[in-house]
């Protein structure tokens, strides 16, 4: 199978000198769907910004749908979609005519035949002259997509797709997301910090943290690298590491803030020696983590995914947030 997408060394820095992508290589195949999973500012939008060539590359080299993203950018863009986090529908249009822009923005001759196949695929034929505003959640997610899926582009990128969406309307998004990977045998590129999501959708991913990739696979061998469970727990101030040691079953320890994380062989042997040791009282708030993603990441960079980062100030999801719930 061809690769969709190969990066070598991509590497982007920003000009006070932060390094927000640092020597990352992909090899995405062509009708795959690889998800980039990291906490805030890992530099997940980074990357889909340089492979799609609206930032430039300071470091390393790209080929998108097999094109050079540095010497080509203009090949690779038409043969590239991406559905922004940003909402990016006019509200006062109706669907035919957020289509139409589209195609006068991309300057496509033949728009019509592709606009009316993908209103039916995604079942919005009956509404296509109405009034965009008039949508619903669901509803304005497919008009996005079908909007990137108007060139026949190869590649979509789908930045953090599932944001600020409530549970229904995220899994309808992850059907639609598979589907238009079957259906249309378009690469996805998606980033998350869902864990869930990239699980259940991505055939591979790429953990990114800091700028780096800290693990690669898909996701059951990325899952059956830690076997060990984690157990969070905050206590009372009287309980001490050398205690959670002593505890029977407990093969490390270690703290985050008032947390205390425990690797232990299998969460149900070492609960009980827990209670025991510890008496309830001393408990205030228990959490267990079995092998997943976010166990992958937790054992790789001592923290977890959506706590990494959580300390970068994000007013535009802010304000997307806002303005998905004045709908
Ligand atoms: N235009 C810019 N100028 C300077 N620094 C930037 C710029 N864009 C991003 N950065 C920095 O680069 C790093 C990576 O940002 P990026 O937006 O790629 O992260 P992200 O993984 O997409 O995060 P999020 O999950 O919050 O969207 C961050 O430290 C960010 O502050
Ligand atoms: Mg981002």
């Amino acid at each position: 199978m061809t690769d969709a997408i190969v990066a070598r060394g991509l590497t982007k820095v920003y000009e006070k000198k932060i390094t927000a992508v640092d020597h990352v290589d992909m090899d995405i195949p062509a009708g795959s769907i690889f998800g980039l999973l990291g906490p805030n500012g890992a530099g997940k939008t980074t990357i889909i910004k340089m492979l799609t060539g609206l930032s430039d590359i300071t470091e390393g080299e790209a080929r998108v749908a097999g094109f050079d993203v540095r010497k080509d950018p203009m090949s690779v863009k038409s043969r590239v979609g991406w559905v922004a986090a940003e909402v990016i529908l006019d509200d006062d249009l109706s669907a035919w005519e957020n289509l139409w822009l589209q195609a006068r923005l991309q300057r496509l001759g033949e728009w019509k035949d592709r606009a009316e196949e993908l209103l039916r695929y995604f079942d919005l034929s009956e509404r296509k002259k109405d009034k965009v505003g008039g949508y619903s959640t669901g509803m304005r997610k497919k008009l996005e997509i079908a909007l990137a899926l108007l060139h026949q582009p190869e590649v979509i990128f789908m930045d953090e797709p599932t944001i600020g969406l409530d549970a229904n309307v995220r899994r309808m998004l992850w059907d639609l997301i598979t589907g238009v990977n079957r259906e249309f045998g378009v690469t996805v590129l998606l980033t998350s910090h869902y864990i869930e999501e990239a699980d259940r959708l991505c055939d591979r991913v790429s953990i990114i943290n800091q700028g780096k990739f800290v693990a690669s696979g898909t996701p059951t061998e990325l899952k059956s690298r830690v076997k060990e469970d984690f157990i969070e727990l905050d206590t009372s101030e009287t309980v001490t590491a050398e205690k959670l040691s002593s505890i029977p079953g407990v093969s490390q320890v270690s703290s985050e803030g008032k947390t205390w994380r425990l690797r232990v062989a299998s969460a149900e042997e070492v609960l009980p020696n827990l209670f025991h040791a510890l008496k309830t009282d001393g408990i205030r708030r228990i959490n267990v983590e079995k092998p997943s993603l976010e166990s992958v990441f937790i054992d790789i960079t001592g923290t977890r995914i959506d706590q990494a980062g959580s300390d970068v100030q994000d007013f535009r999801k802010f304000y997307l947030n806002v303005r998905r719930a004045r709908r």
